[in-house]
């Protein structure tokens, strides 16, 4: 039994709405991922060395770009839509393997990595706190970590998020700014620096950096 087969009925439901998803995805949603591919590029620094984990990666556009500009860095991603994962390995990303699994249940040894980056996918994390902790599980020691997601200080953000925490059954939740500090501090991350910041005049979204101390 693989970690897929194991999953809770809410991410069946991620794993459904992804799966119908996957072929358009890039088309359909371009503006948005090129935006936080560019924003979360920003906020990372990476060694030729480090060995980086996305988590949520879909359809693998910000490891396409990070292949771009650091050839060496040897990456996995890792989502739990085998669709998602197939447009990826469409893409035939070099020093790259895809997995399907679930964030809640990395399926990897513990301090495998240097850096995990994760975008647009803490929103359907389930007990964000334990995603935390698994996380940090795999992680080197101070290893960093990056995620990009929706920011609900912004007022069309939090709009959405209700909207959607009521019409959509794959959606969970989405954090401001201090919210998401506070779920970094309680599981043990230090150096916490959560920017916040507009991809246009409506959307918000925040990345925030940290590392095992
Ligand atoms: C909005 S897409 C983002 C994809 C990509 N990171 C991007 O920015 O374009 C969210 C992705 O997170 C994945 N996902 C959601 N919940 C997950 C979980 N619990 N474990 C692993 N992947 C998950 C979904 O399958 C989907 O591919």
């Amino acid at each position: 039994m693989n970690n897929i087969d194991r999953s809770s009925t809410k991410e069946r439901t991620v794993i459904s709405e992804y799966s119908k998803l996957a072929p358009e995805y890039d088309k359909r949603w371009s503006f948005y991922t090129t935006a936080t591919l560019r924003e979360t590029l920003k906020r990372l620094e990476i060694k030729p060395t480090d060995r980086l984990l996305d988590i949520g990666c879909g359809t693998g556009s910000l490891l396409k770009a990070i292949s771009t500009h650091y050839p060496l860095v040897r990456m996995v991603g890792v989502d739990l839509s085998i669709e998602m994962l197939k447009v990826a390995g469409n893409k035939q990303i070099k020093r790259c393997s895809l997995v399907a699994g679930q964030v809640q249940r990395l399926p990897f040894h513990s301090k495998s990595f240097d850096i995990i980056v994760s975008c647009n996918a803490f929103h359907y994390w389930r007990r964000p706190e334990e995603c935390l902790s698994e996380i940090a599980r795999v992680l080197k020691p101070q290893g960093k970590i990056v995620i990009t997601d929706w920011c609900d200080d912004y007022i069309a953000c939090k709009i959405c998020d209700l909207f959607l925490r009521m019409f959509n059954r794959a959606h969970f939740k989405t954090y401001g700014q201090d919210t998401c500090e506070r779920l970094l501090q309680n599981t043990g991350y230090g150096n916490i620096q959560v920017d916040r910041y507009k991809i246009n005049w409506l959307w918000g979204l925040m990345t925030a950096n940290a590392s095992l101390a």
